[in-house]
């Protein structure tokens, strides 16, 4: 291996379990292309990829799992349930599982709370029965709104370790983000780098440039000193390398303040909104 994953902290769950703070998302990177890139991904030092049966793409990330000679509990490997009515959850899982060629994943997310079908809670009331059969090791939620978890965590009394969510400059969630502190629920950010289209707030040029650091990794760093777990995207292997390398500078209170100020609330969405799918 070319590096290590020593530098990454890891962030303890409410269920005891930790997961890496920094890790690797796999959206959008074609099925035939996923062995090759994971495999770059793990090389360069991610110990923590971030998947889903709605990628495609679970039978690549598990043949580079099993090519690179990594132990299979130095790795941690999350996926997520669609809850779109087409399986039920413990099918969907044992077929993922299938694919990654795993007997446990290390963490099972509900993508999406889907208020049309009304199964947010069931969703979560099955994902509880998973962990209780060791098919995961910790569950949580992606994309679940305030009124989901409210209900969720009243109805079952099990609180999500996760929810994986949109955040990034333009959009820092700050009313939910709130609600999982006050909850012990970790926030995990999606779209980390905005998607792709890096924000051009003159604030982070300055911050980048004042660490001579990139402005992705400025983002990052950000995403990391506010406590987010972060699992950038990037099928190019130098990219890959500099979003791992963010552990050689830090970003000051008045930085933090400079960056906070870009939030545009609900005005910095940019991908799907959890009430319409
Ligand atoms: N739960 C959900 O609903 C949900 C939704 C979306 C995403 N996710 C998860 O979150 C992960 C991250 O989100 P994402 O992949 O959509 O977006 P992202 O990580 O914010 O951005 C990825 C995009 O940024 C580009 N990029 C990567 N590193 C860069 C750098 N250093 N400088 C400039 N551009 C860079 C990538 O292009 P190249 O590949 O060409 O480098 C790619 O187009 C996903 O892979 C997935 O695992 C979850």
């Amino acid at each position: 291996m070319a590096s290590t994953s020593t530098n990454v902290p890891t962030i303890t769950l409410n269920d005891g379990k930790t997961i890496p703070q920094l890790g690797f998302g796999v959206f959008r990177v074609e099925p035939e292309l996923t062995a090759g890139v994971v495999t770059d991904a793990l090389e360069v030092g991610y110990r923590h990829i971030d998947t889903a049966t709605g990628y495609h793409n679970e039978e690549g990330v598990g043949q580079a799992i099993a090519a690179s000679g990594i132990a299979r509990d130095d790795i941690f490997v999350t996926t997520k349930f669609p809850n779109n009515g087409e399986a039920s959850a413990a099918d969907t899982l044992r077929q993922s599982l299938d694919f990654l060629g795993f007997d446990h994943v290390d963490l099972y997310l509900i993508h999406w709370p889907r208020p049309r079908l009304g199964t947010a809670l069931s969703a979560w009331q099955d994902l509880i029965e998973l962990q209780r059969e060791g098919l995961t090791t910790s569950i949580g939620v992606s994309n679940y709104r305030l009124q989901d978890l409210e209900q969720i965590i009243g109805e079952t009394g099990v609180t999500p370790a996760v929810n994986q969510i949109e955040l990034h400059l333009e959009f820092q969630q700050r009313e939910l983000k709130k609600f999982h502190e006050e909850h012990g629920i970790a926030t995990e950010s999606w779209y980390p780098l905005g998607g792709g289209e890096l924000s051009t707030a003159p604030a982070l040029g300055e911050v980048a440039k004042a660490h001579g650091v990139t402005p992705a990794q400025a983002i990052l760093r950000w995403q990391l000193q506010t406590g987010n777990i972060v699992i950038p995207k990037s099928s190019r292997r130098e990219r890959m390398a500099e979003n791992f390398d963010l552990f050689g500078f830090t970003l000051s209170d008045a930085e933090l303040d400079a960056l906070a100020a870009i939030d545009q609330g609900e005005g910095g969405r940019r991908g799907s909104h959890p009430d319409k799918l």
